[in-house]
């Protein structure tokens, strides 16, 4: 059978690095409901309708590593994300997802990457009808730089035993041929990593899943732009109370997530923000705030002028919920990814733009309508290729 993976549809198999996290547990407990009222699940995701060369959502299966040794079900209950009685309801169902230890820290980074291709495998032998894609959820990390690494055997000679979780698991799925999703921070999209991406006929999409705050930003500066306003100055404050919110209060693990966060405006608007003062005045602040729990509250104050350069302003308030935004962001993107990988796509999607804050790829979409329009073309490219290889596979004998 060939990567099309006619004839016969076949489910999605999520393999999520980080899977007893808050999005991932959510996703899990969002997977598991679908079997069993999937009226209360599928309204909130982008992919609904889409992609019917796919088993239907409700046939998703999960899988992953983590290394919190709690059960998946008292890891949501701690969380506090989903309601209680809604996390019960699903715990026989949760308990029996196969989470596997991560790879032990004081392994070098190929020996990570031999161990986690070997959990693939033999998560593959156990869904093996499936199309699997890995979802990378796990914490926001300090940025390390690889790009100067020009194969995987100088990469691995150069990392060492540093630690970096996150390029062990993508480069165990890209070279197991499994496409991956980067819904964190952390640039795991070396050059070494996308050329085999490539190589191998991978699609990769990332980083940092763009949920809240940051999404209502693309959405406001698009139209700002849309309407020349200038935008003089935009201050943006979060506080969250999870784990990751915990994790980004060290400055070297918050710098990617405060950069991806402020480099987008610029690009959308196509001038640097507080040019007029001579410093930039687009700022981003993330406070750890314990009480808020996951569900994080956003303050943005927009400053910006119109005709004789009269100044206007914006408040906006945003309470959320991280991993209820999170989550089924998370199960979009892996049906993306198993749909664009039937269809022949392989290296980063930029054209995923809309789902991420710093989207990888060349050329990726900026403004709001131009991350619509570019998502659109990519899901009618992808229904066309799959369409004619259902009409090819019709007209063998
Ligand atoms: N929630 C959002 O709206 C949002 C938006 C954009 C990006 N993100 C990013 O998504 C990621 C996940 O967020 P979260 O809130 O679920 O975080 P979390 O801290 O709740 O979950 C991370 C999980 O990874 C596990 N883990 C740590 N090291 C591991 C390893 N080596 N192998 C396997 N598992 C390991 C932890 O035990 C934990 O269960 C973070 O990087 C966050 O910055 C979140």
């Amino acid at each position: 059978m060939t990567n099309t993976g006619l004839p016969g549809k076949r489910p999605l198999l999520l393999l999520v690095a980080g899977a007893k996290g808050a999005i991932a547990s959510t996703l899990a407990i969002a997977v598991t409901a679908c079997r069993r009222t999937p009226e209360i699940v599928m309204p909130s995701l982008t992919t609904q309708g889409k992609f019917t060369f796919l088993s239907a959502v409700e046939e998703t299966q999960i899988a992953g590593w983590d290394n919190n040794p709690q059960s998946l079900t008292s890891s949501a209950l701690c969380q506090g994300v989903v309601p209680e009685p809604v996390c019960r309801l699903h715990a026989d169902q949760l308990d029996r997802i196969a989470v596997k230890a991560a790879p032990a820290p004081g392994l070098n980074l190929q020996g990570q990457v031999e161990q986690l291709a070997a959990d693939i495998r033999e998560f593959r032998k156990a869904h093996d009808r499936c199309l699997p894609v890995l979802i990378n959820l796990l914490p926001a990390a300090p940025l390390n730089n690889f790009d100067h690494c020009r194969s995987l055997s100088e990469l691995y000679e150069t990392a060492g035993n540093r630690s970096m979780p996150d390029l062990a698991y993508a480069l165990a799925a890209v070279t197991s041929g499994v496409p991956v999703v980067n819904f964190t921070p952390n640039a795991v999209e070396i050059p070494v990593l996308v050329t085999e991406a490539v190589k191998r006929e991978v699609p990769l999409c990332g980083r940092d899943g763009k949920t809240g705050q940051t999404y209502l930003k693309v959405v406001l500066a698009s139209a700002l732009k849309a309407r020349r306003l200038t935008v003089d100055g935009w201050y943006s404050l979060n506080i969250l109370g999870n784990a990751d919110g915990k994790n980004l209060m060290e400055p070297e693990r918050a710098a990617g997530k405060v950069a991806n966060k402020t480099d987008l405006l610029d690009d959308i608007l196509g001038y640097p923000v507080g040019g007029r003062y001579s410093t930039p005045t687009h700022k981003v602040h993330i406070d750890y705030y314990a009480p808020r729990g996951d569900a994080k509250e956003a303050w943005d104050v927009i400053d910006f002028r119109g005709l004789f350069d009269l100044p206007m302003s914006i408040r906006l308030n945003l309470q959320g919920r991280d991993s209820i935004l999170a989550a089924p962001m998370a199960l979009d993107l892996g049906r993306w990814m198993a749909a664009l990988q039937l269809a022949g796509h392989s290296g980063p999607v930029p054209e995923l733009g809309f789902y991420f804050k710093k989207p990888v790829g060349p050329k990726a979409p900026r403004t709001f309508q131009e991350q619509l329009n570019s998502m659109d073309l990519l899901e009618r490219r992808c229904e066309k290729k799959m369409s004619s290889a259902v009409s090819k596979a019709e007209e063998r004998p």
